[in-house]
């Protein structure tokens, strides 16, 4: 039996596994920053690329190897490369797929920080973005231009859960010669695999969802191999390496991954229904709800709602923040796919970066809150939250 060929709650835990010459039965961790070589000609022909093997951890390191390997078999990618966070992996499949002059479509409702990378950081260097609605597939085929080399969106996005037709937009790049590239943040390989559905790369933030406990940063990118190439090269040219304990900290989460999501989603469904029977909350947004406006699209690309619910309340910015500061026991944070709930008020935080006006295109409003069900009792959760609500 092939790797591929098992379930992917079997490859969770057992994918890319190789031993050492100790036998042992958890994944090795390797600390160590370089690799001996038996020889001069061996050390020859592993920098040259001859002899497979490692070399120098910025670039080559079992640990990491075993993590992209896992995950490259659960998102049923040829290959996968490992970053030290989410963000570095998103630049990373900028620096390798693109060149000055050339151009970004992107969906409006992206993490903050991919939004300054794309329009502060990019801009500098001559890559042009323009943004486009995430659930209009029509806005990103009339954006494409001649020199456009990428599409970029999440789905479900962040905060507002808004839902793409992922193979209707990986059509329209196909056409317009571009790539598209999916931040699976938010679903993970286990609710949603985007490169059967038609896109071209996967992006993780391994930081939320594939660590779970909170723990640690990293990030991924996956898909084809030669694809993969440029984006390797600029990995083991400019650094954004992922540590080996990291990464073996991962290779642990992924082993709970199925199991966990099942429960997020489970906690997540259950407190959004609760949460739009509360008068003082105007709006909730979860892609399980049939209330969601893409929630048919969501239920076919997607095997649950996921575990981010985002709801409005009554009052804007005063309400939202009351809310937050009546918890005692969801934790007050923008980390997200950790087993704490955790409660964020994007416009003052993950989402402040952007200007008012960037905000209100996108839909996120002052009295916006983003709740990452976590694995508590749903009771519980909802008894924390409706103490903040009695007081709006
Ligand atoms: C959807 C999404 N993508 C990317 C990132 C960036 O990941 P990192 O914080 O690991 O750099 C985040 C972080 O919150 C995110 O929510």
């Amino acid at each position: 039996m092939n790797d591929d060929d098992y379930d992917l709650q079997t490859l969770a835990i057992r994918g890319g596994t190789v031993r050492s010459q100790f036998g042992e039965h958890s994944e090795a961790l390797f600390l160590t920053s370089s690799f001996v070589f038996e020889s001069a000609a061996q050390a020859a022909a592993r920098f040259k690329g001859d002899e497979p093997g490692n070399i120098y951890a910025r670039f080559t390191n079992p640990t990491v190897s075993m993590f992209e390997q896992r995950l490259a078999l659960m998102e049923g990618a040829e290959r996968c490369v490992a970053f030290g966070s989410g963000m570095a992996a998103i630049l990373a499949t900028v620096m390798g797929l693109m060149k000055a002059g050339e151009h970004i479509v992107a969906s409006r409702t992206i993490f903050g920080s991919t939004v300054q990378l794309f329009n502060n950081i990019l801009g500098r260097f001559g890559i042009e973005t323009t943004f486009v609605s995430p659930t209009d597939p029509a806005e990103w085929k009339a954006a494409a231009k001649a020199n456009t080399r990428l599409f970029f969106l999440e789905s479900p996005s962040n905060p507002l859960t808004e839902v793409s037709d992922i193979a209707a937009i990986a059509s329209h790049a196909k056409a317009a010669g571009a790539w598209l590239a999916v931040d699976n943040c938010f679903c993970t390989p286990v609710l949603q695999q985007p490169l059967i559905l038609g896109a071209d790369v996967v992006i993780h933030s391994a930081t939320k969802y594939l660590d779970g406990q909170g723990r640690v940063l990293g990030g991924a990118v996956l898909g084809k191999k030669e694809l993969l190439e440029g984006i390797y090269t600029f990995l083991r040219t400019a650094g954004p390496t992922l540590s080996a304990f990291n990464a073996w900290i991962f290779l642990k989460g992924l082993e709970t991954l199925s199991l966990r999501m099942e429960a997020h989603s489970r906690n997540a469904l259950d407190l959004a229904a609760w949460l739009e029977e509360q008068p003082q909350v105007t709006r909730v947004l979860y892609p399980g709800l049939p209330s969601h406006p893409q929630h048919t699209l969501a239920m076919t690309q997607q095997k649950t709602g996921g575990g981010i619910v985002a709801f409005d309340v009554r009052g804007g910015k005063d309400a939202a923040w009351t809310v937050i500061d009546s918890t005692r026991l969801l934790s007050i944070t923008a980390n997200l796919g950790d087993t704490k709930t955790t409660i964020t008020h994007p416009a003052s935080t993950t989402h402040s970066r952007m200007t008012p006006e960037q905000r209100q295109n996108a839909g996120i409003g002052d009295g916006l809150l983003r709740i990452a069900a976590g694995l508590e009792s749903v009771e519980d959760i909802k008894a924390d939250l409706a103490r903040g609500l009695s007081r709006i």
